[in-house]
């Protein structure tokens, strides 16, 4: 093996964002309005989706107030909408060190966004009818750490666009591709590689 290989560099990144699907998660405002959090902070196990979020934010105030959410994934062909929501916050007035990084108040994120809100099955917040997976969900639990919060959520319903499902209950991972946050930079999927041994499709 070639020695250079396995070459490293040190280095300091400001930021760790190794590449995750964006996610825009929808909650509910005091007024029974939804905001909408664009975040790439997530992992699925099972029916479980772990969620990290800024303690500063609208989105965490929203679930502990209501602690139920939408977890919508958008395809890569929505990036501009989502960059669209990027300088806003849901929190009025915006804490100090948001509207240091540029960061202003908007409520209107459907608005914003150029987005369409779907009324959900199981939860009060809308959905995002754009977004070809849209995830209703219950959160468990909120872990706070010294920065943010670790929210556990439990699916209870999730819709597909038809042209992603393959028969009654798969994504076609042919036709799904996530809109992936890669050091602040967004991409789609590149072509399929090879398969796992219990993929089902
Ligand atoms: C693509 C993208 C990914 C982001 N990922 C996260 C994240 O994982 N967690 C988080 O708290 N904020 C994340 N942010 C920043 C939030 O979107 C930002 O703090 C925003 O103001 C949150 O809105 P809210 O205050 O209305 O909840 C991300 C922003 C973008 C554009």
């Amino acid at each position: 093996m070639n020695k250079s290989m396995f070459e490293t560099k040190q280095i300091q990144p400001r930021i760790l964002y190794y590449g995750t699907p964006v996610v825009l998660l929808n909650t509910l405002n005091e007024d029974e309005s939804v905001n909408i959090s664009p975040i790439s902070s997530s992992w699925a196990l099972g029916d479980h989706i772990i969620l990290g979020l800024g303690l500063g934010g609208k989105a965490i105030e929203n679930l502990r107030r209501h602690p139920e959410c939408v977890i919508n994934l958008p395809s890569p062909a929505l990036w501009a909408n989502v960059e669209r929501l990027a300088p806003y916050t849901g929190k009025d007035p915006v804490p100090e060190y948001k509207r240091a990084t540029g960061f202003s108040y908007e409520k209107e994120k459907f608005k914003a966004g150029g987005f369409t809100p779907v009324e959900s099955l199981s939860v009060k917040p809308s959905r995002i009818g754009e977004c070809p997976i849209q995830i209703e969900a219950k959160v468990n639990h909120i872990r706070v750490t010294d920065a943010f919060a670790i929210v556990e959520t439990q699916a209870l319903q999730v819709h597909a666009h038809p042209d992603i499902v393959m028969g009654e209950n798969h994504i076609d991972p042919g036709k799904w591709s996530p809109l992936i946050y890669n050091f602040r930079h967004y991409f789609g999927l590149g072509a399929e590689l090879g398969k796992s041994f219990r993929s089902e499709t």
